[in-house]
């Protein structure tokens, strides 16, 4: 058996389901080359048939890189073809299916009788269509996955017959997701070397895990599941997904790297890679990584005390078990100015990872240099956020075109703003408790709407005192939640370009609620 370790990163798919964590097409497209430099095995790009801007992700990046790349499907015709047409013209492709499988999911999702009077007959149904699907998919594509949902909650012996199914309609990667995050590292392996001894033909294919961190074992899982026979392990850049998010990719690969003593598995990644790759993850994605964060928080290689510094610098290896250089964390500042030329910028970007086309150098570099002109020093973090926030921004729907506030602590905080959609202009007046509030006041009158503030944070994204001050805002509108994020050096432009995104993704939202409905083929499905 061999001891590669396949890894296939759901950052795009599950990691943007993320609570607060949305992504544009241009941005999903930038870290999608940048996990191809990275160097994983598959990227799961997406769930095209839940919205256009998911297909419409899903196909870009087929077009773009050359690694695996998955579309997910829930186990109906519907999905699997629209995955099909997502992920066509990839150089290597995959379809992933995925049926409940847990008495929970399976009474939870089928509680109709058309699906089955009794928990056995529903499970019947669900087991024929597990296989039905892979056999669909198969009808496409030579690479078909095929995952258990709730596997670490499923009975062992129903699993074993469902993945057996699955073997026999043709998935080439079994997948055993502990979709809640409910097994402990030693019950999950069991449940990965049970299956490898019951299930029949599963050593033709290959065993993936995917766990999510609800106990704050996702990785523990993932490894137990690698030392009982697994061999693809799916997971997230800085661990983001759904509630506590997904089993970490740096965590899992820097463990099999420096325990090379324990462990006898190897990945593909490029290691140097991973500290850029966290880095655009959560600038692009708004979530933010926690200072003590393994191998990527701000903290990770920070010695504090004096016993410590004393240590290190005596011999790095007292208090430090992989160099930060191993990851990609660089050993010194670059920091650029008001005088660095286009080359050196765009050099600068190439290093941090970003793509910068000739025909978007121009632009990148005005804003660079209207952003030296207020801060003297640009540092990396700041040209991130500028990538972020300019470059691979949309540029669609309601933009600001002019703001003023006026405020003091012996007047009525006032604003005025000016708000452009495609042509048409938007332009009002209000005054609020504070200059924040003046200003979504003007922006709720110039736009004649009303909304319902949910969340709103301040932080300082870069360092110094001209540092860039970033808002996240999340509104709610019917029942929904959208958010925001802007970045300037000015918190209060960043309040109302974190507001009007948060209106912008609502707009995409109800664009795509029409486009379904629009769909026949689609409404019939669902
Ligand atoms: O957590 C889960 O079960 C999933 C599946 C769709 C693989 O994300
Ligand atoms: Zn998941």
């Amino acid at each position: 058996m061999s001891d590669k370790v396949i890894i296939f990163d759901t950052t795009l798919r599950d990691g943007e389901q993320s609570p607060g964590a949305s992504l544009n097409v241009l941005e999903k497209v930038e870290i999608a080359r940048q996990l191809e430099k990275l160097n994983v095995d598959v990227i799961e790009a997406g769930f095209p048939v839940s919205s256009p801007a998911q297909f419409d992700a899903v196909y870009r990046i087929s077009n773009e890189v050359g690694i695996i790349v998955a579309g997910l499907a829930r186990a109906k015709e519907i999905d699997i073809k629209k995955a099909w047409e997502a992920v066509r013209n990839a150089e290597k492709k995959r379809i992933h299916t995925f049926s409940s499988t847990s008495d929970y999911h399976i009474l939870g999702k089928f509680g109709d009788d058309r699906y089955g009077k009794t928990l056995q007959e529903k499970r019947e149904t669900v087991l024929k269509m597990s296989y039905d699907m892979v056999k669909y998919a198969k009808s496409f594509c030579d690479d078909v996955e095929f995952s258990a949902e709730d596997a670490g909650r499923t009975d062992l012996t129903y699993l074993s017959e469902v993945i057996e199914a699955a073997i026999e309609a043709g998935a080439t990667t079994v997948n055993i997701p502990d979709t809640t995050g409910y097994t402990i590292p030693k019950e999950f392996g069991y449940k990965i070397a049970e299956l490898k001894r019951r299930v029949k033909n599963i050593e033709n294919v290959i065993i993936s895990v995917h766990c999510h961190n609800d106990l704050g074992l996702a990785v523990a899982n993932s490894i137990a599941g690698l030392e009982n026979g697994a061999r693809q392990i799916e997971c997230t850049i800085n661990g983001i997904g759904e509630r506590a998010g997904n089993a970490s990719l740096e965590e899992i690969v820097m463990a099999l790297n420096v325990r090379k003593d324990q462990f006898s598995f190897n990945t593909e990644i490029n290691t140097h890679e991973i500290y850029n790759t966290s880095k655009m993850v959560s600038g692009f994605t708004g979530v933010v990584v926690q200072p003590n964060k393994a191998i990527v928080g701000e903290n990770a290689f920070a010695h504090e005390s004096g016993i410590h510094q004393d240590g290190m610098l005596k011999n790095r290896e007292t208090y430090e078990i992989m160099t930060p250089e191993t990851v990609g964390v660089p050993k010194t500042k670059i920091i650029l100015g008001r005088h660095s030329g286009r080359h050196g910028l765009k050099s600068r970007l190439i290093e941090l990872g970003y793509t910068v086309k000739e025909d978007e150098l121009n632009e990148v570099y005005t804003q660079f240099t209207k952003l030296a002109d207020k801060k003297k020093e640009v540092f990396d973090d700041d040209l991130r956020v500028l990538m972020g926030d300019e470059v691979f921004k949309e540029k669609t729907h309601y933009l600001l075109d002019y703001l003023n506030v006026n405020s003091g602590t012996a007047s009525i905080p006032t604003a005025t703003v000016k708000i452009r959609n495609k042509g048409e202009e938007f332009a009002d007046s209000a005054t609020g408790d504070g200059p924040v509030d003046a200003l979504f006041n003007a922006i709720d009158r110039a736009l004649g709407i009303q909304n319902q503030i949910e969340s709103y944070r301040v932080r300082s994204v870069t360092s110094g005192r001209q540092a860039m001050g970033e808002v996240i805002i999340r509104i709610r509108v019917n029942e929904k939640s959208f958010s925001g994020r802007g970045v300037s050096t000015d918190i209060i432009e960043a309040s109302a370009k974190a507001y009007l995104q948060s209106i912008n993704q609502y707009e995409i939202f109800k664009q795509e609620i029409e486009a379904l409905e629009n769909s026949e083929e689609l409404s019939n499905a669902v």
